[in-house]
């Protein structure tokens, strides 16, 4: 019986969760059935009730996916984890789960656009409005609060700034105001950040990104303890339906054997690339949270155990030198995705945060020239020739 108490991360993250059948395969099951018959209809019924253990209809549960859960929870210290079709399905969850109508949800104003979307455009359509802040002034969340507010929401660092936020001193605002406090950790990874150590109270993930990290598979997950999961989220998730499929269960589960070599290995690269461009003459500004200059470097030390896989780059000529240096690369492709091993540029103010007004954008720290690298496994030197050489053509 694999003991996850005494192993170390790595080990964890290849073996635990692992449910292996009579027959002793080694890779894990991948249960690929909508569902599962019953002995009787007695045991149906009991099973319904939740009186005899079992698997019934696999947007319940399933066992592939199951294991996903379970390896999840114990790289992040969770008592309890769900997963999801993908990442947005798991933040819009861990959200709708706890409000009702005349709540009120507080949350920062740098987030990824279709988290934004659900805050500013979703919520409030059924009657839950939302404050957005400036997510490292502590001051503005505190004067946010409202006797209904009922929760917190942000990503650290953010998508595409990697604005860093304090998490603990969030955490206790929203503590003392009887809220809780969810914290989107994809840009951190579970290796990097632990919200919930820092008294979040709720983690969510694309698994999409760096938890796959080879571009194969949508999905995402909702951490928390078995008390928020059961009574926030679980039933939300059963009777709504954004189900992982046990097939991009089992490819997330293979991801999380390599996720320790890949995020470390692309950390390292992505240090490597912001040490030797920071001070290229073409870039206004180039942001990464393991140097020195970061605006929160001191916040980071803190709260991070790593730096990040993402850099955000600010070309001094605005859009047109950012499309010439996304265009000039030949190894670092064009995607709106991260945290894969293929190197990836986005430009987020025509991508991912195009709905937003200029001004909107300027408030969230994203100018017309930002451009957002996200480091895979290709060869350091390849891709600082790569980068260098559209930086020169930029
Ligand atoms: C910070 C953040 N949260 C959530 C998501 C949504 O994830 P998915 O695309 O898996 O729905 C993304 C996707 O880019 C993201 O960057």
């Amino acid at each position: 019986m694999f003991s996850a108490a005494e192993n170390h991360l790595e080990t964890r993250l290849v073996h635990e969760g692992t449910l292996r059948s009579e027959l002793g395969e080694t890779s894990e099951t991948l249960y690929l059935t909508q569902g599962f018959t019953y002995e009787s209809a007695e045991s149906a019924e009991a099973r319904f009730l939740n009186e005899e253990p079992g698997y019934s209809y696999s947007r319940f549960s399933n066992p592939t996916v199951a294991m996903f859960e379970e390896r999840m929870a114990g790289l992040e210290g969770a008592e309890a984890a769900r997963a999801t079709a993908s990442g947005m399905a798991a933040v819009t969850a861990a959200l709708m789960g706890q409000v009702r109508a005349g709540d009120h949800v507080v949350a920062a104003r740098a987030l990824f656009g279709s988290c934004r979307w659900v805050v500013e455009d979703l919520l409030p359509q059924f009657g839950v409005p939302c404050t957005l802040v400036d997510g490292p002034n502590l001051a503005e969340w505190r004067q946010a609060v409202r006797p209904e507010t009922r929760t917190f929401f942000l990503e650290s660092p953010a998508n595409p700034t990697l604005e860093v936020i304090d998490i603990a001193g969030v955490a206790r605002i929203a503590h003392e105001a009887g809220a809780t406090l969810i914290v989107d950790n994809v840009f951190a990874t579970p290796l990097f950040q632990r919200p919930l150590a820092l008294g979040a109270d709720c983690v969510v993930y694309s698994a999409t990104k760096h938890i796959d990290g080879q571009g194969r598979c949508l999905g995402g997950v909702i951490l928390a303890s078995q008390d928020f999961i059961e009574t926030k989220v679980q039933q939300f998730l059963r009777m709504t339906g954004p189900t992982l499929s046990p097939f991009n269960a089992w490819v997330l589960l293979k991801g999380l054997e390599t996720l320790p070599l890949r995020v470390e290995r692309q950390t390292r690269t992505a240090s490597a690339l912001a040490e030797a461009l920071h001070d290229h003459a073409k870039l206004a500004r180039l942001t990464y949270p393991g140097r020195a200059d970061h605006p929160q470097a001191e916040l980071i030390a803190r709260q991070m155990s790593g730096p990040s896989t993402m850099l955000a780059l600010d070309l001094a000529g605005g859009k047109e030198a950012a499309f010439r240096f996304m265009n000039a690369l030949r190894i670092v492709k064009i995607s709106n995705n991260l945290g894969d091993a293929k190197s990836l540029v986005t430009h987020p103010a025509t991508t991912t945060h195009q709905r937003f007004a200029p001004e909107l954008r300027a408030q969230m720290g994203i100018s017309e020239g930002l451009v957002r690298l996200s480091v895979g496994l290709e060869h350091p030197d390849d891709l600082l020739r790569d980068l260098a050489r559209a930086l020169d053509a930029a």
